[in-house]
């Protein structure tokens, strides 16, 4: 295997290799005992990581299918969704709505900040809403949205919560039935640090309720009625080809996670992002989103003043770290960072460490060992 550049951006993260060997076996049939034994323990794995006694389907397919399929199986045309969007992937929550006739009224942020919970909950006062969607984290910008309080209001109101946990899932508190999720999205390639490819849905009782009420839906590959008729009795029944060495590589994901301890690996990814926070403050940048409502898995760092976006992402490259840029409002004003899935203490050592060599090379002064020192004292903490 050759060594790419670090990844340190959000999504896809680097793959433990006992990931990619699960993945690189010869591919067993999808009704095989043995795929069988694996597909119904990584659904079980899943249950355990989102923390749900409901139902857990897996496609093939990325992150977006994942909202596509939750959004097709419980809204249609003519249906109300207040969508709660702190960046890009709120938008793509209306996006897809509206792909599906859904009516949806948008609340939004300023970038770097979460809509307040009064301003929802006057919204849901003065509008009849079938469903709430959120995105847990904004990976655009780094902050994660209060969705435990925005649960209790869209429960208050009556309204289904759907929840884009796909740069969330493993790696920040989500405790799905407790929190009264009823649709959680994931997908394979952030924080459960597999390949790319796999979407992930938890699903509750109230959210398959929905679907067996309405006739017929607009999308039949996502259908949740196919895939939960296929887990009833997954050696004899199909609906389209399960992605078999995908789910393999999932299932050593999950089972690594668990070995871990989910409880565990939100800790490593906090103490990790603060790790990064600190770092880049010291080199002088600014992460975007306050302490408060920082994620764990992503962090968007401001450059200091005199620094050119493009020049130095280039140099980070030559040095072998790969960052995201930033869009929209935010382009050319910072770095997005990814700190999920396989991501270690080491690597975040490691990357400040090039931050430094680079900003220093670009003449920003006393750089060397800032970073690198204030990230190692929230490492040890
Ligand atoms: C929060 C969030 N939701 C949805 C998506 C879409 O996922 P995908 O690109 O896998 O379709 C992304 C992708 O980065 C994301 O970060």
């Amino acid at each position: 295997m050759t060594k790419g550049p670090m990844l340190m951006v959000p999504g896809p993260t680097p793959v433990d290799p006992s990931i990619l060997e699960a993945m690189g076996r010869a591919p067993l049939h999808f009704t095989s005992r043995e795929f069988v034994r694996i597909l119904l323990e990584t659904r079980d794995g899943l249950r355990a990581v989102m923390q749900t006694e409901g139902d857990v389907i897996i496609l093939a397919g990325s992150g977006t299918m994942g909202l596509e399929s939750a959004i097709a199986n419980v809204l249609g045309s003519g249906d109300r969704a207040l969508v709660v969007s702190h960046g890009k992937w709120g938008e793509r929550l209306v996006t897809v709505c509206r792909c599906y006739g859904v009516d949806v009224t948008l609340l939004s942020a300023e970038p770097g900040e979460v809509v307040p919970l009064g301003s929802i909950e006057s919204a849901l006062k003065n509008g009849r809403y079938k469903a709430v969607l959120v995105t847990h984290v904004e990976t655009s910008t780094g902050v994660r949205a209060p969705v435990r309080e925005i649960g209790l209001l869209a429960r208050e109101h009556g309204c289904l919560y759907l929840v884009d946990g796909v740069s969330s899932t493993g790696a920040e508190v989500e405790p799905m039935d407790e929190w009264g999720i009823d649709v959680l999205m994931a997908a394979s390639q952030k924080a459960l640090g597999c390949p790319p490819g796999l979407t992930m849905l938890g699903i509750s009782p109230r959210a398959v309720r929905v679907r067996k009420e309405r006739a017929s839906i607009s999308n039949h590959y996502g259908d949740w009625l196919e895939m939960l008729r296929v887990l009833q009795n997954p050696t004899v029944e199909t609906h389209v080809t399960h992605p078999v060495n995908a789910i393999c590589a999932l299932h050593q994901g999950v089972r690594l996670l668990l070995e871990d301890g989910l409880d565990r690996r939100i800790a490593d990814h906090r103490r990790r992002a603060t790790a990064m926070r600190d770092g880049l403050r010291a080199m002088g940048f600014q992460p975007l989103a306050r302490e408060e409502i920082a994620a764990n898995t992503v962090t968007v760092g401001l450059y200091p003043p005199g620094v050119e976006d493009r020049a130095f992402r280039a140099a980070l490259e030559r040095n072998g770290v790969l960052v995201a840029s930033t869009g929209g409002s935010l382009a050319g004003k910072g770095v997005r960072l990814g700190h999920m899935g396989y991501i270690t203490d080491l690597d975040i050592v490691s990357c400040l460490s090039v931050f430094e060599r680079v900003l220093e090379g670009m003449g920003q002064g006393d750089i060397l060992g800032k970073g690198v020192a204030a990230a190692e004292k929230a490492l040890v903490r």
